[in-house]
């Protein structure tokens, strides 16, 4: 499973990156008001970060355009990933920058037969939003996994189900189970995933159990040992 930092944070975008574990970064409008930068600078600056998708959304009603706002997005940088809602017209769009090799995602599902109509109109990615289904008493990670069924029935399907609106790592776990190809995370709820009290406290058994090491330089034994070794 990919992961994806779901944030418009340029800090939280380059701590992640630094872990070496983001593989591409989704905004949406609210993400990108919330950091009150300019949007096609953030964008632009994100893909010098990241050499991953990096999502940036269109915002408009009808299918025409959207489709202009998605031919320039898409110019900003190869790795832009055109976000399209999964609307009558956001479907209608998708399907017309799909025909010219424009990358898609294709946002806001909340039903498995959306996802088919997404990847019928060949979006390179669906978004179910699992936090919000979850939010409504219904089951997030249960539509991932009946969407990666439903698409796995039919292999001529190339659609990978990004899984967003992940609020915790539960969640995380839940997406690997049903098998997302992609899982977009916050910054705040990746940083959890490295979280264990038993890995906390083992760590640090380990390193007083080795303030008791009579000669605990690493380093310099490993460089003297490969010297004499001629290593
Ligand atoms: C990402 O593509 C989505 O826009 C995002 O995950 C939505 O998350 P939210 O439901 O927490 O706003």
């Amino acid at each position: 499973m990919k992961f994806f930092i779901d944030t418009a944070n340029l800090d939280e975008i380059r701590t992640a990156h630094r872990w070496g574990i983001v593989d591409g970064v989704t905004t949406n409008p609210s993400l990108i008001a919330k950091e009150g930068g300019d949007f096609i600078s953030t964008i632009a600056e994100i893909c010098t970060i990241v050499d991953g998708p990096v999502s940036a959304e269109v915002v408009a009603e009808d299918a025409d355009t959207m489709v202009r706002q998605g031919k320039l997005l898409a110019r900003v940088h190869d790795n832009v990933v055109v976000k399209v809602p999964l609307t009558v017209e956001g479907i209608t769009a998708t399907s017309r920058l799909s025909a010219e090799g424009i990358k898609t995602n294709v946002t806001l599902c909340f039903q498995p037969m959306q996802a088919l109509l997404a990847a019928k109109a060949g979006a390179t990615y669906i978004s179910p939003f699992i936090g919000r289904i979850d939010d409504i008493s219904w089951g997030g990670t249960e539509l991932i996994a009946q969407i990666v069924e439903i698409y796995s029935n039919y292999p001529d399907l190339d659609t990978q189900v990004l899984a967003a609106s992940i609020r915790h790592p539960a969640h995380m776990v839940e997406c690997a189970l049903a098998g997302a190809h992609v899982a977009t995370i916050p910054f705040g709820a990746m940083r959890k995933l490295f979280n264990h009290p038993l890995t906390t406290s083992g760590n640090a058994a380990f390193t007083k159990a080795w303030e008791g090491v009579p000669d605990s330089d690493i380093e310099g034994q490993v460089t003297a040992w490969l010297a004499k070794n001629g290593r």
